[in-house]
Order: structure tokens, then sequence, then C-alpha cells
């Protein structure tokens, strides 16, 4: 060591401190692992993600394409919502959004110049059955089939999501009737028949409390009803029921190879101090207060506390519904934006629920609470609680204010504060060696904020809604980055 004895300087140090102590001269002379560029080299691994990492990003059908009365789409319940005076922030619709419909093969540029490995997307039912069941359309299986192969040709896996909330009104009742849950299966059978020689990856439905409790008990998502409990129960069940039937039909159509899944946004938790007991009251608070919808999927059954808080409201099921709303997946996906604290409550196996404070951290969207925790504890959560095969982030992402600057861009710095974060705590549940699979961005580029219109806008790419033309936002250069390095940046 170049003359200085360790033990001469007094430190008791690690390698990596030491080396940084002693500086270069010293580093050169010390043995092979432990100098500075070494330890350098070790952090760089320590921020890196698995090779195969699948990094995406994410859009819906309703809220980009645009084009609702074109090659013979059939209206849905958001087409007429939208129609509704006073429903929507800004009085916008989704007729045009971003045109996507017309300009996909702009947008898988967009795609293919981030570097991403991979695009959700999802198909507008009533594109491939106008009313919802019947007949096929073939102009619109032929549009999502351009889409298919653009996206193959350009390098990038389909991730495909069956049903993103724009139900075809031709479907009497909506997800008040079961028969909507098995015209549902009949669709998602169809296009896997016919797409899964390209498609590998499907989710049957997305976000089940938003099509279900905010759309028929809350009132602010299309139809926006306000029902009582006991039937508020019953739409809950159509819609697992359609997500099982859905999986089952996918499976029977499905060339060897497919994987099926969904895209829940689970109800997240994070415990308010990593310890056991605070561990173990959130861990309980995830099953027990999503145990209508990612609970009954994944333990093919509503769990007691459940029926019990139901009473008399409980959900009608019938003979069979139940295995097949828990059918095996290959793979469950998250839609992660914010997450509650929890803490063990002073009875013995209690858990708490703390509320968001007036003053803790939002993004735009005034439901946004910022909770980067949440993307490491759902994944570590759900794992904990039942074992998937693979996860994903199916969504994550924020509203931001994004003001576009004199050089026509948008510095978003508060959006890649808050993707950074998140994506710090995603990284923790890989290096943890929890099985999440990949990461979808919300969103490629801004579009319709369903209820809040073009108030609220999630992309990282820039839309410019009169001439359509898409720039790339400070958050898309940082994307990337993250993916062309692979690692946290
Ligand atoms: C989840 C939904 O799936 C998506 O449609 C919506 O735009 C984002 N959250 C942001 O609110």
């Amino acid at each position: 060591m170049t003359g200085i004895n360790r033990r001469e300087l007094g430190l008791g140090l690690g390698a990596a401190t030491l080396s940084a102590a002693l500086g270069g001269r010293a580093a050169a002379a010390q043995a092979p692992g432990t100098g500075p560029g070494t330890a350098a080299a070790s952090a760089k691994d320590a921020l890196s993600f698995p090779a195969d990492f699948l990094w995406g990003c994410a859009t819906a059908s309703y809220q980009i394409e645009g084009a609702v009365k074109e090659d013979g789409r059939g209206e849905t319940v958001w087409d007429a919502y939208a129609r509704t005076p006073g429903k929507i922030a800004d009085g916008s619709n989704g007729d045009v959004a971003c045109d996507s419909y017309h300009r996909y093969a702009e947008d898988i540029a967009l795609l293919k110049a981030l570097g991403v490995k991979a695009y959700r997307f999802s198909v507008a039912w009533s594109r491939i059955f106008p009313s919802g069941s019947g007949k096929p359309n073939q102009k619109g299986l032929d549009y999502y089939n351009r889409l298919i192969d653009g996206l193959l040709a350009a390098g990038i896996e389909p991730h495909m999501t069956l049903f993103h909330w724009d139900l075809p009104t031709g479907l009497k009742g909506g997800w008040q009737s079961r028969d909507t849950a098995l015209a549902f299966a009949d669709y998602a059978g169809f296009m896997a028949g016919k797409t899964s020689d390209r498609v590998k990856h499907f989710m049957t439905v997305n976000e089940l409390r938003c099509f279900t409790d905010l759309a028929y008990w809350n009132g602010n998502k299309a139809p926006a009803l306000r029902l009582p409990m006991d039937q508020v129960n019953q739409v809950r069940h159509h819609g697992v029921l359609a997500h099982g039937l859905g999986v089952q039909a996918i499976r029977a159509q499905a060339k060897a190879g497919t994987q099926v899944g969904l895209a829940d946004n689970a109800t997240i938790f994070v415990p308010a101090i990593e310890t056991p007991e605070h561990i173990d009251a959130t861990r309980k608070a995830m099953r027990e207060e999503n145990a209508m919808f990612l609970t009954a999927i994944m333990e093919g059954r509503y769990i007691d506390s459940y029926l019990a808080a139901q009473g008399k409201d409980a959900p009608k099921v019938q003979a069979g519904d139940m295995a097949a709303i828990g059918s095996a997946l290959d793979f469950v996906s998250l839609n992660v934006y914010t997450a509650n604290t929890v803490r063990a409550a002073d009875t013995p196996g209690g858990y708490e629920i703390l509320p968001h404070l007036a003053n803790s951290p939002r993004m735009a969207s005034p439901w946004l609470n910022v909770s980067p925790e949440a993307l490491y504890w759902s994944i570590r959560l759900v794992s904990e609680l039942w074992k998937p095969r693979k996860l994903y982030i199916s969504e994550n992402g924020c509203s931001a204010d994004d003001p576009v600057a004199k050089d026509g861009k948008v510095y978003d710095a508060d959006r890649v504060m808050y993707l950074r974060n998140y994506i710090t705590h995603m990284h923790r549940a890989a290096r943890e060696g929890y099985p999440i699979a990949g990461y979808f961005l919300w969103s490629l580029m801004d579009n319709f904020e369903w209820e809040d219109g073009y108030t609220k806008l999630f992309g990282i790419h820039h839309v410019d809604f009169k001439t359509q033309k898409r720039t790339p936002k400070l958050s898309a250069d940082w994307y990337r980055e993250l993916i062309r390095t692979n690692r946290l940046v």
C-alpha cells in the first residue's frame, strides 16, 4: 500500500471509504476488487435493472383514438356521457382526442424513438362488435391488425387490454347485466383468436374499481349512476366475472404461449413504519380493502370479512362463478399512482388507514397524492399475499402543470421527480427478488382524461390538440435515458 499502513491511518473503514480517503495513487496499488473504480462500478450495477426488464408506455382507446364514428365503430357509454352537458370539466370529449386512429404510425415512431420494448394499448370493443355482441366488424379488426403489425415491425411487443371502460351502449343494462360479462368473454376470445399469432400478452379488464364503483356508485364515470349497495356489489361481481370468463375464453382461443392477466388498480397501502406489526397490518388492509376485486380474483372467493360487512347486500353468485373468477393467471399487472398509509391499530390484529392531509404533496390531479413507496409495497404485498408468477406495473405516471416554454418545450421537472422516485422504489422490489417483469408509463402522450377532459394531462409527449403535433417533454428525454442505460438516472 505505497508505504502507508492501513492501521497507521487508524481507519476501520470499508474498502470503498478507504480508497476514497487514500485517493487515486493508493487506490492504484490496492488489490483488485477494492479500488474506487470497482466501488463505483458496483454502485452502478446496484442501480441497474435486470437485463430483460420490459420498459413500456401505455394508452387507452377512447383516450387517444378519436374517429368515433369511423369504419363502423359503435357508440359507447363514454361517447354518450361526454355529450351530456356539464359532465366533462372542459366540455370536451374523445371525438378526436389524439387522432391516433389515423396517426398510429406516428405514435409507433414516438415509441421507437423512446426505445421502449413494449406498448400497452386497449381495443375499443365497439370497433369489433359495434353493439357489443353479434356480427364482428372487419374494419375495426383491420385497424388493430395495422397497429399490431406496425409495432412488431418497429420491434415493440404489443400488450393488449381488452376493456378500458369504453363499453358499447348496445349492451343493455351495461355492467348491471350479467349478460355483459358473457358478451365480454365472447369478444375477448374472438380477439385472442384473431391476434394471438402476434400478441402474446392480453389483459382482460382495466381498473375494476373505476368502471364499477366510480361508474355505478359514486357517479362520476360513465354511465354515472348512484345505485344502492346491493346493486353495486352485483356490478362488481359482473366485473370480476367478465375478467374470469375472459381469461377462460382467451385460453380457449389463443395460440400456445399466450399470457393472460389483468390491469387492476388495487388500492395500495404502505406501512407507516417498516416494522413487522405495521407491515402485517398493511398486508391485511391490502387483502381486505380489495376483497371485491383483486382478492376475489387471486383467491377465487369472497373473503368472510367482505361478506359479513355486506350482509344482505352481498353479491348473488351462481354455481361456477367463483372458479371462473379465480382462474389462474400468467401475470398480474397493477396500475399504481398513489397509496394510503396504514398503521397497526391499537386493537390486536387491526389496521388503521391514515387520512391524506390537506398539505400532503399532490400532483396536478387532486386525487394524486405523491406516494413513491407505493411502487415497492404494491409489488411486495401482492407477491406475499398471492405469489403471482409475474407482475407488471401496467400504469404509473402523473398529471403536471406542463407550461409550454418559449422554445416550445415542456420542462416537466416535477414529473421527472415523480417518476424517478417511484421507479427507485420499484427498483428496490426488483433488487429484493420480487417477480416484477416490466413497467408501462402512463402515458405516451397527453390525452382525454375522462371527466377531467383535457384539463389534466399525463403525457410524456405534449400534444397540441389544434395541430396534433407531438413534442417530447423533458420527462420523455429522461425516460429515454433510463431505458437506454437500463439503470436509475
Ligand atoms: C388510470 C386509467 O386507467 C387511465 O385511463 C387514466 O387516464 C389514468 N389512470 C390517469 O388518471
